[in-house]
């Protein structure tokens, strides 16, 4: 049986045990210890190539696909997404570094970032980065940077305005947004007499988790009143489903939409890059933990639940405390609807709770836990809080498994000590 469609692609389900990436998700637990990230590495591929294949169908050979690494930074992820022909969305000298060790051509990477330090734009011109997104004091900032006789393409990022429909602290292309200049300020920089700067064109991203395309229309229409330009960066923000209930969109669809208002509002000829983080990784992944214990109290604030408490927590999954973040959780090897429990993590805090009414067959200590779509913002917000050494990243593939990013050990607790 295939597993539900929350899980990465080709997951099955036998005799209620689940399997990822053609590995038995409890036997790999045992193997490889938990907490720990389980990646399909055939999804990851089966994702970019969905997204390229959509965007050369929408609109040709003049877009890229730039994985937001931000999501999933995770050299492994990364060398594959360089692999299959991907552009790269980097946020920090930090995230630059690793696209660049995965063997990313420079002039592939598109670098963001509100607070850019000097030496994150300095690093960025000596390893000849595509693209610097002009955010803040970075345009004279850059043009002292360049070295005379050379040009960097630069994009401008625009602050559209349009607060589309996701939680607030995911949202980013609104009026009073920390993000990007205002649309005239924009254009005026754009417009720029620059020497060493060439200015591409305009960017925005509007926020993350979206379902619905409508809100690129007024965004785009901001770029429209800008005047034309060669480049649009639309950013990233494509919806995923994190539960059986969600209906998200799918990247031929999205890209299509995207590419529709885009030719409307914008014109067929633009370049145009789309920047999805999540949508390339969240569902490739999940989460599998030891559950500890069950505690069979609960009073009226848990709706009367008993929990189950696993040995990890908001160290490995910080998103449903900072977005009310909704997850789902079975059994591995008892998969399939059972009684609800309040799955809580293993930290010194209340609001460490993975998931609030989890349906979980007869869970008993000893038992491997799974929590399915923990393949973005989840390796990349871990922390060591309580002390926790941060989980491994397995790659499981045709029935193998392979360690990409090893366990956290209490040596590297002390390691940076000085
Ligand atoms: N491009 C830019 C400039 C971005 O700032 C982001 C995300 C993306 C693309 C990718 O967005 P995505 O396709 O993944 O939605 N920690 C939060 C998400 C913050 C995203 C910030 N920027 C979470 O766990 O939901």
């Amino acid at each position: 049986m295939t597993a539900r469609s929350v899980y990465p692609q080709h997951s099955s389900v036998d005799g209620g045990r689940l399997a990822v990436g053609g590995c038995d998700a409890a036997e790999l637990a045992r193997e490889v210890g938990t907490p720990a990230y389980v990646v399909a590495e055939d999804d990851l591929r089966d994702r970019a190539r969905a997204f390229v294949a959509a965007l050369r169908e929408h609109h040709g050979p003049r877009g890229s696909v730039v994985y937001a690494s931000k999501a999933f930074p995770c050299t492994a992820a990364l060398r594959i997404f360089a692999e299959e022909d991907l552009s790269v969305d980097c946020a920090s000298g930090g995230e630059l570094h690793l696209a660049l060790r995965a063997g990313f051509d420079p002039a592939r990477v598109v670098l963001h970032g509100n607070a850019k330090s000097e030496w994150e734009l300095r690093a960025a011109v000596e390893a000849g980065v595509g693209t610097i997104v002009l955010d803040g004091g970075d345009p004279e900032r850059l043009e002292r940077l360049v070295p005379a006789g050379r040009r960097q393409r630069v994009l401008v990022r625009v602050t559209p305005g349009v607060h589309a429909d996701t939680h607030e602290h995911i949202l980013t292309g609104h009026a009073d947004s920390k993000f990007g200049y205002p649309p005239q300020t924009a254009a005026e920089i754009a417009r720029g007499d620059w020497q060493r700067l060439d200015v591409a064109g305009l960017h925005f991203h509007l926020g993350s988790q979206l379902f619905d395309a409508s809100p690129f229309r007024a965004a785009m229409g901001t770029f429209a009143g800008l005047g034309r330009f060669g480049t649009y960066d639309v950013g990233g923000g494509m919806a995923v489903g994190y539960t059986r209930h969600d209906r998200p969109p799918v990247p031929h669809e999205w890209v299509g939409d995207l590419v529709a208002i885009a030719h409307e509002l914008l014109g067929t000829d633009c370049e145009l890059l789309i920047e999805p983080g999540r949508a390339l990784v969240a569902n490739a992944g999940v989460t599998l933990y030891t559950v500890e214990d069950v505690k069979a109290i609960g009073g009226s604030e848990h709706h009367g639940l008993s929990f189950v408490a696993v040995d990890g927590g908001m160290s490995d999954n910080l998103r449903p405390m900072l977005y009310g973040a909704v997850y789902e959780a079975e059994i591995a090897d008892r998969v399939g609807d059972g009684d609800p429990y309040t799955v809580v993590g293993k930290h010194c805090e209340s609001s460490d709770v993975l998931v609030r009414a989890a349906s979980l067959r007869d869970p008993r200590p000893g038992d491997v836990l799974v929590t399915p779509v923990t393949g973005a913002y989840g390796h990349a917000m871990a922390s060591n809080y309580n002390g926790v050494p941060r989980p491994p990243v397995v790659f499981a593939k045709d029935g193998r498994s392979r360690v990409v990013v090893r366990r956290e050990t209490f040596e590297d607790l002390t390691a940076r000590d000085a």
